[in-house]
């Protein structure tokens, strides 16, 4: 039988990367967290010096960056080549430059046979943008997890600050507005429900009532206990 998968798509600051994580921690399943290596593709062609429009080069990075994550006491690390990268990955300049990247086709290809060896058993809970349209189209169960504008400028400010950077909240919603708009435009893989997903919006509720939704629909198709 195949691995059995969740997926929670939805844009920037919706919840989708904290929830994923409390549900897949919860029932111990594996995660998937794919904004991660759009943001290690456009860390990796900086790194690299490459041109900012060189498309090719940029996915023959993806195919070829060697990644690995792990869970360790302060919460998930990623390591690039070995090396641990994680505050980097988190900063808004990295997400930015992660959905110029992710617009380019050939780039999302190069991901997606690595996106999709993520699922192993018991089971698999992967957050994105295009997990439930594209990557794990026959996922068992998809949420696609919103929140309004205002409320995901602020969830990403606390987070931001919380990790000490000084963003301003007027410049951190402008620059989310910029990302929504990026990625729901796009032509490849823009963000948008599956027919078949659940909608949550997340606008003033507790992470732990999202979480309970999306553990009583996986408990409805018998995917836990
Ligand atoms: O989720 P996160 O904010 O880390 O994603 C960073 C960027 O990577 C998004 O703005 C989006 O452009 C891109 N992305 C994507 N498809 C995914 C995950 C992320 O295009 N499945």
């Amino acid at each position: 039988m195949a691995t059995p998968i969740v997926t929670i798509d939805g844009p920037s600051g919706s919840g989708k990367g904290t929830v994923s994580r409390a549900v897949a921690s919860i029932v111990s399943w594996h995660r998937l967290d794919s904004g991660a290596l759009y943001r290690l593709v456009a860390l990796v062609g900086r790194e690299q010096g490459l041109a900012p429009d060189d498309v090719k080069r940029h996915a023959e990075a993806a195919l070829a960056m060697d990644v690995s994550f792990l869970e360790g006491p302060e919460g998930e690390r990623v390591l690039l080549g070995g090396q641990d990268v994680t505050a980097e990955l988190r900063s808004e300049s990295a997400g930015a430059g992660a959905s110029r990247v992710a617009a380019w086709p050939q780039v999302r290809q190069a991901l997606l046979e690595r996106q999709q060896a993520f699922a192993r058993p018991p089971g698999l809970v992967a957050d994105g943008r295009d997990m439930g349209t594209v990557v794990f189209p026959r996922a068992e169960v998809k949420i696609f997890l919103t929140a309004s504008p205002e409320e995901r400028a602020l969830r990403r400010y606390k987070q931001l600050k919380d990790k000490g950077s000084g963003v301003s909240l007027a410049a951190l919603s402008r620059e989310i507005a910029e990302r929504d708009a990026r990625d729901t435009t796009r032509r490849a893989a823009p963000l948008k429900p599956a027919p078949d997903a659940h909608v949550i919006d997340s606008t003033g509720l507790a992470i732990e009532e999202v979480v309970g939704r999306v553990l009583t629909l996986g408990r409805s198709r018998s995917l836990w206990p």
